[in-house]
Order: C-alpha cells, then structure tokens, then sequence
C-alpha cells in the first residue's frame, strides 16, 4: 500500500473517532510529557490503535494522540513519539506528522533533550532552532516522491518559523529564563558523542546536539508546514574541560525542570501566535 493511501486510512479511523480539527500539532520530547496534562482533551487515542503506527517498543508503549484544546488552540499532541535510534524506519518514526498533516494542522512545534555544544549555554537552557545541520545517514524522503505529500526537492532556506522564535525569545525573556536562538545537530544515536565529536559540532556550527527532530522537521518541511523546534539543554557538552559522564536519568531530572519553562512558553506562544 502507497504512504498516502496508509496516511488517508489512519486518518479515517481517526476520523471514526472524533471530527476535531486540530490546528496545531505538537510533539513532546523526552522528559517534556507535562505539557500534555493541560490540554483539554477531546479524543484520545493509542498509538497501538492506530492503523500503520509503528507497534509499541517498550520506550513508546504509553505512546498516545491527543486532539484536544490549549489555551483557546486546537492542537493535536503526540505524548510519546518513534526514534530512529530504537529501530524504526524513517517511515515509522515520521509517519504521525504525515497524519497530523491530514488532519488540517499548519505548524508544528516539535521539542527536544538537547546536549549544548554552545559554550555559553547552561543545564536547562530554551534553546529555540533557527537552523540545523543534519548528519544522519537515512533520509524519510528517499524514494519515489508522492506529489500529493510535498515537492521532489524541498527548498530548506526558510525552514524554521523566525517569527515564532522571536516572539518566544520575548516571553522567555520577561519570565526571566535564560534563551538563546540556535542550530540543531541532528545524528541518528543512540550513543551520545566523544569529546572530539562534541568539538567538531562546536566548529561547524551545532549549537545543540540531538539524537531526534531532523527526520520529523524534514517532512514536517516536505508538508508546507510551519515549524518551531525548542530544544532544553540537558547536559552542557563544551568547553570539553568540565565533562561529565552522562545518564538518561540525569538528562531526565534537568529536563523534567526545565520542561515547565517550556510548558509556560509554549502555552503563551499558542495563545500569540496564529
Ligand atoms: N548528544 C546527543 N543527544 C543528546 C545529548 C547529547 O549529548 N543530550 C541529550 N540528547
């Protein structure tokens, strides 16, 4: 079966469920599940459910689509979401945007646990993308392209939502937290990097570094969708001379704190921006 018609069955069986029009898709990153319990929820659905959604790993098992309202927004929430590095395809792992697409959202605001290869950037830093650098090896839009999916050769230049950025920077800073505008790293994992990786991405430019995103953001991109990208510094990865070994467990804790500054911004950025 054709992605577009896998994508068109997925979105009828939603469609079974609710006819809520979500206007905004939103995808939460490891440890940045809070946000999801202020939404209203309307419809709530598991991945396991769901037509052509990877099955569950044990990672993603409480994975869930969530239609419902945030701050006055219709918005359509992945509480969970498919790496690459657990062993899905690029297929798998960015089939959900596919059917956000579908079922009428216009942005995307994807968020993230991010190493910082910035020397300025502290644990727990907003770190909004205003441009990336993708370094893995597979490409979701390899292939036969579907012109009804997006063009052959998507143009990249304008590819985050400045306005967006601009606009967040602006809440974080009358919050009073501490913000930057940067580039994603973007490799497939799922070991995190030497201290000479760590260095080469400070030289070409990576701000951040992180094991997601870059596929999501690319057909995200390849669907005319409008894209803001937070990412939360969980662990300060340059100047090399202070490194520390680091633990999911660590990343988590300063993520899961830092995750309510991006829960604050977010819900103020949906209520700003249209
Ligand atoms: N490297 C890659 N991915 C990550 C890191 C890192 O240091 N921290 C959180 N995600």
């Amino acid at each position: 079966m054709q992605l577009y018609d896998q994508i068109q069955e997925t979105v009828a069986f939603i469609r079974k469920h609710t006819d809520f029009a979500p206007e905004v898709g939103i995808i939460l990153g490891t440890g940045l599940g809070n946000l999801a319990a202020d939404i209203e929820v309307v419809c709530e659905l598991n991945y396991a459910d769901l037509p052509h959604f990877a099955a569950a790993t044990v990672e993603s098992h409480s994975g869930k689509l969530l239609l419902g309202n945030l701050c006055g927004r219709k918005v359509v929430c992945m509480a969970g979401r498919f790496h690459y590095y657990e062993g899905y395809t690029m297929q798998q792992v960015t089939f959900p945007v596919r059917v956000m697409k579908f079922l009428g959202i216009e942005r995307i605001i994807i968020s993230n646990a991010a190493g910082g290869t910035n020397s300025f950037y502290e644990n727990g830093d907003l770190v909004f993308i205003s441009d990336h650098i993708n370094a893995h090896h597979e490409n979701p839009l390899r292939g036969a392209n579907d012109e009804r999916l997006g063009p052959r050769f998507p143009d990249l230049l304008h590819t985050y939502d400045m306005q967006v950025n601009s606009i967040a920077l602006d809440i974080c800073r009358r919050q009073g937290f501490r913000a930057h505008e940067g580039v994603y790293y973007g490799l497939p994992g799922p070991n995190l990097e030497t201290p000479s990786e760590y260095k080469m991405i400070n030289t070409l430019g990576g701000d951040v570094v992180g094991m997601s995103t870059i596929p999501e953001v690319l057909v995200a991109k390849h669907s005319g969708l409008r894209i803001t990208v937070a990412s939360v510094v969980s662990n300060k990865c340059f100047p090399l001379d202070n490194l520390t070994e680091t633990t999911i467990e660590e990343v988590i804790e300063v993520v899961t704190k830092a995750g309510e500054k991006l829960r604050t911004v977010v819900k103020e950025l949906l209520g700003s921006v249209r």
